[in-house]
């Protein structure tokens, strides 16, 4: 699918269609879906947990939290747990917005690539975790995240610079972006960046965890869905681990807003 096709891509469908069950057997009990960090052995759980909690000196406890690409909900739940704040989840997906509220979650169920207006409520910061890579106009969600708060922490794959491959994948679900152009973006929109990293190698466990999981649960079988194009990144991640992670920077980043 090209980017000017026409065609929408259905985000609600792609974050839908596998159930939550099956999505759990691969990610794990609580669905944190997004990379781990890892400084050894750990395991999944322990890896996806310390992705969230690397960012608790940028969150002050008690802070209302929008959380933009919320997913099933994990990091949300750790946020509630652990900093004791108040969050609101966005996502694109029915399911997954039904499996939030059961849990308790206060949800808003909308598709931020096709919903052009404003997401309600002011908050003291936006957490987002690997959901940008889904939007196909990153500036222009961006520049109306500036409406919800004054700090944003984002985290996401992005493409090395002078990257010359594909830049549609995941099934068309992700539109690529290099971390220059990430920053452009973020600064074009009145984003200053206070906090940066690239956590790519401390992240690479992720992927042989979740091959682990998708191997032992379906075997020579294709996964069904977005499930299939996972294993597909973990087959070619793996191939050749080392060269992945050069093309394949993972970006954590704190930003405010700047005045005016
Ligand atoms: C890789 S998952 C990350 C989920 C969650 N942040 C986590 O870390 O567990 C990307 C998420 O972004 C959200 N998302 C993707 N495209 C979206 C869109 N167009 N509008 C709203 N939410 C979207 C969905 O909730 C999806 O689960």
């Amino acid at each position: 699918m090209s980017l000017d096709s026409g065609k929408k891509f259905d985000m609600d469908e792609f974050y839908s269609e596998v159930s939550t069950d099956q999505w759990k057997q691969i990610i794990g009990e609580t669905l944190h879906y997004h990379f781990g960090y890892f400084r050894g052995f750990e395991d999944l759980e322990t890896g996806l947990r310390q992705t969230v909690r690397n960012f608790y000196p940028y969150i002050v406890p008690g802070s209302r939290i929008l959380d933009v690409g919320c997913g099933w909900g994990g990091p949300a739940n750790m946020l509630i747990a652990e900093r004791d704040c108040a969050v609101t989840g966005v996502t694109c997906s029915t399911a997954q917005a039904d499996y939030c509220r059961q849990l308790g979650l206060e949800v808003l169920r909308s598709d931020l690539d096709r919903d052009t207006e404003e997401i309600p409520g002011e908050y003291d910061l936006i957490f987002s975790l690997e959901m940008i890579s889904h939007i196909r106009d990153k500036f222009e969600h961006l520049c109306r995240l500036r409406a919800n708060a004054p700090r944003l922490i984002v985290s996401e794959s992005c493409a090395v610079a002078g990257y010359a491959g594909e830049r549609i994948t995941y099934g068309g679900s992700i539109v690529l972006c290099t971390v220059s152009e990430l920053i452009r973006d973020l600064e074009k929109a009145g984003w200053e960046i206070k906090f940066m990293r690239n956590r790519r190698f401390e992240s690479l466990r992720t992927i042989a965890l979740w091959k682990q999981n998708l191997d032992r649960v379906y075997g020579d079988r294709e996964p069904p869905g977005q499930l299939g194009y996972l294993r597909a990144l973990t087959r070619m991640a793996l191939k050749s681990p080392i060269a992945w992670c050069h093309t394949n920077p993972l970006i954590d980043i704190v930003a405010e807003g700047r005045d005016g």
